[in-house]
């Protein structure tokens, strides 16, 4: 076994300032993974559109989007208004991750009681410091999973693969890290523990399948994809010795809010007794909800994200076509709830706790005693 302590490299940044020193490149994740392009975000608007259509995606870079986006803003223009108008503006893109929420508030707090002429430079700071912060949350994860790995690991026939199975992509690309979920498999690879991750396919967007296989071949973690129905076979079976997923938002008591789907890979991990850990960094907590299902708004998003399939051509063009009759009609809720109770853990930057509020209370004392 290798140096447990090993942090793999990731060869791609999902944010970061350019080097014109105020516009702000990130990866277009609608391209991926046919084709890597960057784009330059140049102010409030592009911010806005990035979000919105998914060009970034995932709660903890949104997050960091949202942060630079206000900086980018203030960059146009340093007053009061525009800075209320960003924060309303990027508020607006996304209903569900909180991280949104969490990093505007930031933003706005520390912008708004400084002269104008200080805000620019301020609101670099502080999105690049969000940003930082983020990767070192990611890090935590990473080293709190990494235990639980290796203590299944012990329990593996030698050179066996611990088997994982993850939903929708809550890697290097939903973060500004080396990912929530992703994170304790990457320090697992690193350290020279066998791992092989299962990767739901995570329909309607298929951010498992474009997303997360990609980058999970480019760190040459093993893995295989599988349609979104076939987690529960696998378990069934004793293919399955973990599941890891992310969130967008996990209440105060615990309840986890993620990618539509995740509450059934839950409901058979609990019915095949396999654990069920979720990452979170602790910026994707909200303090202020306890009941998860009642709660938590569930974004809606278009009929398209269902009838359509976009993939890659005979002639190496990314095409659309459309499944279903044309006209069908469509529901596309893009998040749904799982109950505390089937989860086994949350893997946090501070350590993992059971997912209640007992435990994120004895995770975050400070936090817990504000709500
Ligand atoms: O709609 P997305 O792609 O922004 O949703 C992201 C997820 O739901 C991820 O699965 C993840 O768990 C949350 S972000 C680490």
């Amino acid at each position: 076994m290798r140096d447990a302590t090993a942090l793999p490299a990731l060869d791609f940044k999902t944010i970061s300032l350019a080097d014109d020193g105020w516009s702000v490149r990130i990866i277009d994740q609608t391209r991926l993974p046919h084709e890597f392009d960057t784009v330059s975000l140049r102010g409030l608007d592009d911010a806005v559109r990035a979000i919105r259509d998914m060009l970034v995606r995932g709660a903890p870079l949104i997050g960091g989007t949202a942060a630079y986006g206000v900086a980018l803003a203030v960059n146009e223009d340093p007053s009061d208004a525009m800075l209320e108008r960003a924060c309303e503006d990027l508020m607006e893109t996304r209903p569900t991750a909180v991280n949104l929420r969490w990093a505007l508030d930031d933003m706005r707090t520390t912008l708004l009681p400084l002269p104008e002429s200080e805000r620019r430079a301020a609101a670099y700071v502080r999105a690049a410091e969000i940003v930082r912060e983020d990767e070192a949350l990611c890090d935590g994860m990473g080293a709190h999973g990494l235990a639980v790995i290796q203590d299944l690991a012990r329990t593996k026939p030698p050179g066996e693969p611990v088997n994982i199975l993850t939903h929708c992509n809550a890697g290097a690309l939903a973060t500004c890290g080396l990912g929530t979920a992703t994170a304790p498999i990457y320090r697992a690879h690193a350290a020279g523990v066998p791992v092989h991750v299962w990767v739901d396919e995570t329909r309607p967007r298929n951010q498992g399948a474009a997303l997360t296989t990609w980058e999970l071949a480019r760190a040459g973690v093993s893995h295989a994809l599988i349609a979104d129905n076939t987690g529960g076979h696998l378990m069934q079976h004793g293919m399955v010795d973990m599941c890891i997923v992310g969130t967008d938002r996990t209440t105060a008591s615990g309840d986890v809010c993620n990618k539509i789907g995740t509450y059934l890979k839950a409901l058979a991990a609990k019915d095949n007794d396999v654990p069920f850990y979720v990452a979170l960094p602790s910026t994707t907590i909200d303090w202020t909800l306890k009941d998860g299902v009642a709660e938590v708004p569930i974004e809606q998003r278009a009929a398209e994200e269902v009838t359509d399939v976009t993939g890659l051509a005979d002639d190496g063009s990314l095409k659309t076509v459309t499944v279903p009759p044309v006209g069908t009609p469509v529901a596309n809720y893009a998040f749904d709830v799982t109950p505390g109770r089937l989860v086994t853990g949350l893997i946090t930057e501070r350590g993992i706790s059971e997912a209640s509020a007992a435990g994120l209370a004895g995770l975050f004392p400070e936090r817990a005693r504000q709500s």
